[in-house]
């Protein structure tokens, strides 16, 4: 099967009935992806197809070839986290971190989506990713402070062409 998993192509070895999350975790060693409740409901195996959040434990890989994936790995650019990343270590947007990845993906569907999000928009898209240790709070004031700081850099940008 071939695949395009953060910008890159990777060519996998793999039966027509393994998951998408499996293919992930196992064959291209991206665990960041996570396991939680293995039947779509609580969100830690959240990954953007296409731009959209998708729960890939229920996804048979076969189907997903030649999509455009990003995994909580392909948020970092360079070397350098992203804001959405930067802004739930500075809010206290995770405590355990299990579903830290599966949420910073939809939020990052959310951000693409609605630069600006409400707190109301936020817990609408929030309403698949289950965290047992927040709160939610603090990952409502981090997804906030993203698009801040999303939307200060998109000025800067602007300002210096
Ligand atoms: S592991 Fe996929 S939704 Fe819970
Ligand atoms: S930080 Fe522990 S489940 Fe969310």
């Amino acid at each position: 099967m071939n695949f395009r998993v953060n910008g890159e192509a990777s060519e996998v070895a793999a039966a027509p009935n393994r998951l998408l999350l499996d293919v992930l975790r196992e064959d291209l060693n991206l665990t960041g992806t996570k396991l939680g409740c293995d039947d779509g409901s609580c969100g830690a195996c959240t990954v953007l197809v296409d731009a959209l959040p998708s729960q890939c434990c229920m996804m048979l890989a076969v189907s997903y070839q030649n999509r455009e994936i990003t995994t909580v790995e392909g948020l970092a650019k360079n070397g350098q986290l992203d804001a959405l990343q930067k802004a739930f270590c500075t809010e206290g947007g995770q405590q355990c971190g299990f579903c830290t990845p599966g949420i910073l993906m939809t939020a990052r569907a959310l951000l693409l989506e609605n630069p600006n999000p409400s707190v109301q928009d936020i817990g609408q898209a929030l309403a698949g990713n289950m965290c047992r240790c927040t709160g939610y709070t603090k990952i409502i004031a981090a997804i906030q402070r993203a698009a801040r700081d999303y939307e200060e850099a998109a000025e800067k940008e602007v300002a210096a062409i």
